[in-house]
C-alpha cells in the first residue's frame, strides 16, 4: 500500500535507471544502518515460517532477491531485513565493466514489463568479493557469475575470465549461478551452445569444490536445446537451475510496436515473460524429475504467479520486476500464501 500508493508514483517519474540507483543508494545506506534495517523488518519482515533446506543450506523461506538488482553486493543486510530468504548478487564478471552506454533501463507499464541492455555493468570480482567478505548475513547468498563484457575476450581466454570470478565467488558465496544466458553483450553469443557450455563446464571444474553450483537459463532456450544443456550440466556435476533469464522476444505485448522500436534491444523482463518461463521450468522438471533443485524467476507479481511458477516445479523462487511494479510488500505476501514444494 505504502508504495504503489505513495512512493511508486514518484519513482516512476524518474528514468527506470535513475529510480533503481536511488532504490540501491537507500538500501546500500540501509544495509550499514541497524536502526533501518529494524525499521524495514517491522514493515516488511515477518511471516509465516516457511524455512526450507536444499544443498544442505537453510533457506529462511523461498522467495529470494534476482540477480541484477544488487549487482555489487552492496545491500545484503538491507535486502535480508525486507524479509527475502536468500539472496543472488551480481552478475558478478572477472573485470570491472561501465556496461552499455545509457539509457539502458526502460519500463513496459502497459505489460508490468521492463527491458534492460545495462551489459554487465558491475565493479569486478575482486571489489566485490572483497565488499563480501564477513558478510555476517542469516540466509544464504548467491553470487552469480559472467563472462567479462568484453568482445576482444573469447575462446580460452572467455573461460579464464569465468575461472577467474568462479575461484574468487566460492571464497564468499554459499551457492555460484553460472550466468550463460545473458543477452546484452558485446558479442551478441552466450554460452547456451552445447559446444560453449562443455567447454566452460570442463574449465570451471565445479566437482572439485563443495560449493553448490548452478546455471541459469534463458526464457527463449528451446525444449530440444535445454534437453541438451542439462544434459551436459549433469555429465559436470551442476547441483541445480535458475530459470529463467530475460527474453529477447518482443510478441504478444500490449506496448505499442513504435515504442519498442524507440528502446532497441535488451532483455524483456516482467508479467510478459511469465507464461514462457513456466514453460521451461516444467521442461526442466520433465527432465529432472526432482532431482535437482530448480530456482524459478521471471514475471513472478503475485501470488497466482508465484503458485504456478511452484506448480509448474519451482522449488525457490525469485523476483525483480515483480518489486518494481509492487514493490517490496510482494515478498511477504508471496511467502504467506504460496503453496511451497
Ligand atoms: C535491470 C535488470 C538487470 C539484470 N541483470 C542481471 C544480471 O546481471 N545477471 C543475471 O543473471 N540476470 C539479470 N537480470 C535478470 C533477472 O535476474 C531475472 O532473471 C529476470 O529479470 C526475470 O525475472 P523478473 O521478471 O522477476 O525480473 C536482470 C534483470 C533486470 C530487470
Amino acid at each position: 500500500m505504502l508504495y504503489k500508493s505513495l512512493l511508486k508514483p514518484v519513482i516512476f517519474k524518474k528514468d527506470a535507471e535513475e529510480a533503481h540507483d536511488l532504490a540501491l543508494r537507500i538500501s546500500s545506506e540501509a544495509n550499514h544502518s541497524a536502526f533501518l534495517q529494524t525499521l524495514a523488518s517491522i514493515i516488511y519482515g515477518g511471516g509465516k515460517n516457511q524455512e526450507k533446506e536444499y544443498w544442505g543450506l537453510k533457506f529462511k523461506n523461498p522467495v529470494g532477491l534476482a540477480a541484477g538488482f544488487d549487482k555489487n553486493g552492496t545491500t545484503p543486510k538491507a535486502m535480508e531485513a525486507l524479509g527475502f530468504g536468500f539472496i543472488e548478487i551480481g552478475s558478478v564478471t572477472a573485470k570491472s565493466s561501465q556496461g552499455n552506454p545509457k539509457p539502458r533501463a526502460f519500463r513496459l507499464p502497459d505489460d508490468n514489463s521492463l527491458i534492460n541492455r545495462m551489459g554487465l555493468n558491475n565493479d569486478g570480482s575482486d571489489v566485490i568479493t572483497d565488499r563480501l567478505k564477513n558478510h555476517n548475513l542469516s540466509i544464504p547468498l548467491g553470487v552469480n557469475i559472467a563472462k567479462t563484457n568484453d568482445a576482444s575476450i573469447h575462446g580460452k581466454d572467455a573461460i579464464s575470465d569465468y575461472a577467474y570470478s568462479y575461484e574468487k565467488a566460492v571464497s564468499v558465496a554459499d551457492y555460484i549461478t553460472v550466468n550463460i544466458s545473458c543477452p546484452n553483450t558485446g558479442e551478441g553469443k552466450t554460452f547456451e551452445d552445447p559446444e560453449a557450455l562443455t567447454s566452460l563446464l570442463k574449465g570451471l571444474n565445479p566437482s572439485t569444490n563443495e560449493i553448490p553450483t548452478l546455471v541459469k537459463f534463458s526464457v527463449d532456450t528451446e525444449k530440444e536445446i535445454l534437453r541438451k544443456l542439462v544434459e551436459i550440466c549433469e555429465r559436470y556435476s551442476i547441483d541445480g537451475y535458475v530459470a529463467t533469464n530475460t527474453s529477447s522476444n518482443r510478441d504478444n505485448l500490449n506496448t505499442k510496436k513504435s515504442a519498442l522500436r524507440a528502446i532497441g534491444n535488451g532483455g524483456l523482463s516482467g508479467a510478459a515473460i511469465a507464461n514462457k518461463s513456466d514453460t521451461v521450468i516444467s521442461t526442466l522438471y520433465e527432465i529432472l524429475q526432482g532431482s535437482k533443485p530448480i530456482i524459478g524467476v521471471g514475471g513472478i507479481d503475485s501470488v497466482e504467479s508465484a503458485q504456478r511458477k511452484v506448480d509448474a516445479g519451482a522449488n525457490l523462487l525469485q523476483i525483480y520486476t515483480g518489486l518494481v511494479y509492487e514493490g517490496p510488500g510482494l515478498i511477504k505476501k508471496i511467502k504467506n500464501e504460496t503453496d511451497f514444494r
